[in-house]
């Protein structure tokens, strides 16, 4: 596929965001070897700018059938080299407080049997990919001037639980991720990152806290309340990635060397 001329970036979607903007856009179905994807591409205010809603734009798909690897390749494939996603998450702490956004700077997976790589060895070659920093840097800190401009309250550095869903945790399990210093929980953080880092892909994530953990307020989410955080924070979110996108101009980084090629996909040559 022919990368489109004057792209600035993608945005992934996540709960609460199924247009970008105006929802000026054309849309676009990209076949991939993992499957077709549909993209938006926006016009007039949002020219440049991919829109992928993670979960269809009536949000039929659960967190564990995302097709995950598609819709990262379907983006490489137009020239995408910046990746901004939005994710609806549990706050398991004051510092993430519902109504905060947040900037993930860690992860820690806890998805069961979600394909995570496009090295399946054979054909598709061998590679493992550095994750140190889970998330580009340089994306992150210019998320974080955009909300800083807007004066949104937005909290820079925060480890992101990845839990397999659809169900919501126990208190048992909030408890237990809150003791291994993870700050919000959600369910499509992962493979999303470590996919766009294999593809050399700058990727950073703007999580919106709905709700707190399970059993850390009640015995119950509350999820009338959520829905309201859920949709402030989706516009402010949405809100500061376009920003970035369209002003360009981020910093430098080490997103497109972490890959260590053990063994190269057919046709690529050792
Ligand atoms: N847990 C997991 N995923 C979520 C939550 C949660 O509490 N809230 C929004 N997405």
């Amino acid at each position: 596929m022919m990368a489109e001329a004057g792209l600035l970036g993608a945005i992934i979607g996540g709960s609460g965001v199924y247009a970008l903007g105006d929802g000026e856009c054309d849309e676009r179905v990209v076949a991939t070897a993992y499957g077709e994807v549909t993209l938006y591409l926006g016009r007039g205010a949002s020219a440049g700018i991919v829109f992928l809603p993670r979960h269809g734009r009536e949000h039929s798909v659960p967190p564990h059938r995302v097709n995950y690897r598609a819709n990262l390749k379907a983006l490489a494939s137009l020239g995408v080299q910046r990746v901004l996603a939005t994710a609806a998450v549990g706050a398991l702490n004051e510092r993430v407080a519902p109504g905060r956004l947040v900037l993930v700077d860690q992860f820690i997976d806890l998805t069961k049997g979600r394909p995570q790589t496009f090295y399946e060895g054979g054909a598709s070659g061998v590679a493992h990919v550095d994750v140190t920093e889970p998330y580009c840097p340089s994306l992150r800190a210019a998320l974080a001037a955009a909300a800083h401009r807007r004066g949104l309250a937005c909290v820079e550095g925060a480890t992101y639980a990845c839990t397999e869903g659809p169900r919501f945790e126990t208190a048992a399990e909030v408890r237990l991720l809150a003791a291994w210093g993870a700050d919000v929980v959600g369910m499509t953080g992962i493979p999303e990152a470590p996919l766009a880092r294999e593809l050399g892909l700058c990727y950073a994530s703007v999580a919106i806290p709905m709700n707190w953990g399970a059993g850390l307020v009640d015995h119950r989410l509350d999820l009338s309340q959520s829905a309201r955080y859920l949709e402030e924070g989706t516009r402010a979110a949405v809100q500061i990635c376009l920003d970035v996108l369209r002003a360009g101009g981020v910093a430098p980084c080490a997103c497109g060397t972490s890959l260590f090629v053990l063994h190269p996909p057919a046709g690529e040559g050792r």
